[in-house]
């Protein structure tokens, strides 16, 4: 291949891979033109207690809208990620958990895991959880986030996790909508060299709660900080494990019971509970596993997220112990105790595969060479990204640093909706475009369309859409099934709207161009401006608030707040601070503005609604790209607006 912005397959994947690029095109043509026996088979790859009969019972239809894969069929998750690896590979390392501090690491085995999870499974039906309950899960990156999601499955309860930085409110919000009584957290947890206290911010929550009543608290206790303590309703993890039987019958589980729910942000209104159910779920995050990484029995992955989002949930538990692998559950940061780190984890744990951010890797790539510096990273044979769009600077960095110009670096498109990979390479059979997610996963029907719906055709740039199901697409959202209809299937009728933009090549590749609707991607992590504005204009000094994205270098966008203080409130630096404050109270240190700028008006129409496509230019130094302003109410709050963003400097 001559084009020196096209990466072809390395040899050694040639030689012995899954599927070249040839044997790629058959079995995705054959997966869309025979879809039910493409997943008929695939269902094949878990272990069924009843085996289904039916595969694709599916309406994209918003009249009749229902989503039901394998639907007859019953199997346990949990006996799939553990009691079936038993007999052949007990002794394999499930879980290398790695520590915050260089030299702490831990190797658990799947017979280790099975034990630890029927106990815990045991202890959470002592504390009278049931099928169908929802568990939050509050933990640090500590092997016990995996027991206790395990230990849910396991009993069939839905756990709800919610990412440990997220704020006492933020989780106090996640309990109430899913209504559970009982959460699983630690005293602490450790990043970057500090301790993070979880179970205060739990107590927190728990006072904050409207809708739920929370009867027991189960503590892990992980660092040797103090913890407040309620007699009778928080429990210790290692004494409730310590009375309980060892045997822990797997609950027999319909496919299309519901697994768990993970809180992710929308153009509108507060987090939406996303909904997966068990056995499409585990299919389709099992067979990317697979396919996209390539994986082999007793590689050592890596996943570089937390659990806390839908990345750690598919690829830091369910798929790789699905799939009978080791998976690497790091607790740190990826700077601490310096950018050496990830490359010494690498090097000190033999890593094969490497999965992490964008935003990681152009944190890294600030510092040039030096985190690869010393080390030998012949270990790894594969890269991956997710989360948001890498510029090809950074894929080259990390092409040529971490893959040293021979690893392949599969940038997987996905959502949190989607359950796992969609738009991705795979190593042996794709050539790579940097900053391309190439080209669908089998059985995904991508599509572009124009602004009613059309389906455009050849190189070009749309909304993206998905034309049909697939096993692990989210099923509803919980408690609101007309909004998920609303959010994905009403915006363009008969298909699945993800809400992101993208451009099509000659060559069929997919390029990414982010989000079309009012959500940021903020360091990978998704935001709606509608969840941040109320939760700014909740602040007694805030009149009105409008926020938007901005091109950032290291977090991919910025937070950009405009910001209407009440009349007598001063715009001084105290009112800054405060106002950053309190975003970071109410969600959490990654909603943290980037930049505040104070607007005595915002830019609206006559109808009183905000120009935000005014605003994104402003925030992003393009002023000569305001378009037409005139249908302002008062067009001269541009110019106030733009001398005040200047001001900023
Ligand atoms: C949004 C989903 C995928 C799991 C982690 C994020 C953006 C995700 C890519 C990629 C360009 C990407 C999209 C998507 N995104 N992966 N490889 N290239 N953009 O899950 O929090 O649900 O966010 O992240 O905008 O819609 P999420």
């Amino acid at each position: 291949m001559s084009n020196p912005s096209v990466y072809p397959v390395p040899d050694t994947y040639l030689e012995n891979t899954l599927l070249d690029e040839e044997g790629y095109l058959e079995l995705y043509n054959r997966s869309i033109h025979d879809n039910e026996a493409f997943w008929r088979e695939q269902g094949q790859r878990l272990d069924w207690i009843k085996p289904y009969t039916q595969v694709k019972d599916v309406s994209y239809n918003k009249e009749d809208l229902h989503i039901r894969w394998y639907a007859d069929g019953t199997l346990n998750v949990s006996a799939n990620c553990l009691d079936r690896h038993l007999a052949e590979r007990g002794d394999d390392t499930a879980i290398l958990w790695v520590g915050d501090e260089p030299g702490q690491s831990r190797e658990i085995s799947y017979r280790e895991l099975h034990a630890e999870v029927s106990l815990f499974a045991n202890g959470l039906k002592s504390l009278g959880v049931k099928r169908g309950d929802v568990v939050t899960i509050y933990l640090p990156m500590i092997p016990q986030a995996a027991v206790a999601m395990l230990a849910c499955a396991r009993i069939g309860a839905i756990h709800s996790v919610v990412f440990a930085g997220f704020s006492p409110e933020a989780l106090a919000g996640r309990m109430d909508d899913g209504g559970s009584r009982v959460i699983i957290t630690a005293n602490a947890g450790r990043r970057g060299g500090r301790s993070v206290v979880l179970k205060q911010n739990v107590d927190k929550a728990i006072a904050l709660c409207k809708e739920t009543s929370i009867e027991n608290v189960v503590v892990v206790n992980c660092t040797d900080d103090e913890t407040p303590w309620q007699e009778g309703r928080d429990v210790d993890y290692g004494k409730l494990l310590a009375a309980q039987d060892a045997e822990c019958p797997a609950e027999e589980m319909g496919a299309e019971d519901p697994l768990f729910i993970l809180y992710t942000s929308g153009s509108t209104g507060k987090p939406k509970g996303v909904l997966h159910t068990s056995g499409g779920y585990l299919t389709y995050a099992s067979l990317t596993h697979q396919y996209v990484f390539d994986y082999r029995r007793g590689e050592k992955f890596w996943c570089a997220a937390d659990v806390g989002w839908i990345t750690g949930h598919s690829y830091v538990i369910y798929a790789p112990l699905a799939n009978g692998g080791t998976t690497v559950m790091y607790e740190g940061v990826p700077n601490y105790p310096d950018v050496r780190r990830v490359a010494q984890v690498v090097d000190e744990h033999q890593i094969d595969i490497l999965y992490i951010a964008p935003t990681a890797i152009r944190a890294l790539m600030a510092e040039g060479d030096k985190p690869v510096e010393g080390a030998s990273l012949e270990s790894l044979r594969l890269l991956g990204t997710v989360g948001e769009p890498i510029n090809p600077e950074a894929w080259k960095w990390y092409y040529r640093t971490f893959g040293r110009s021979q690893c392949p670096i599969v940038d997987t498109w996905w959502q949190t909706e989607t359950g796992a990979a969609m738009l991705t390479p795979m190593p042996g059979a794709t050539p790579l475009k940097p900053g391309s997610a190439t080209r669908p996963m089998f059985g995904i029907q991508p599509a572009l369309v124009d602004g009613e719906g059309n389906i455009l055709e050849g190189a070009t740039e749309g909304n993206l859409v998905i034309l049909d199901s697939w096993p692990g697409q989210m099923r509803t959202v919980f408690g609101d099934h007309q909004r998920f209809i609303d959010t994905y299937f009403s915006t363009f009728a008969g298909m699945y709207f993800t809400g992101d933009g993208a451009r099509r090549d000659e060559d069929n590749y997919y390029w990414i161009t982010g989000r079309v609707d009012d959500v940021l991607n903020v360091s990978g992590h998704r935001m709606g401006t509608a969840e941040l504005e109320s939760a700014l204009v909740a602040h007694p000094s805030i009149a009105e608030a409008a926020v938007v994205g901005f091109p950032h270098d290291i977090k991919g966008q910025g937070i950009y707040a405009y910001i209407t203080l009440n009349a007598g409130e001063e715009p001084n630096e105290e009112m800054r601070l405060a106002v950053r404050n309190w975003l970071r109270q109410e969600i959490g240190p990654i909603a943290t503005p980037d930049v505040i700028q104070w607007s005595p008006g915002l830019p609206k129409t006559r109808s009183g609604k905000i120009m935000r496509r005014i605003l994104r230019k402003i925030a992003a130094n393009e002023f000569d790209q305001l378009g037409d302003i005139s249908t302002l109410a008062d067009p001269a709050v541009v110019e106030q607006l733009i001398s005040n963003h200047n001001a900023l400097g």
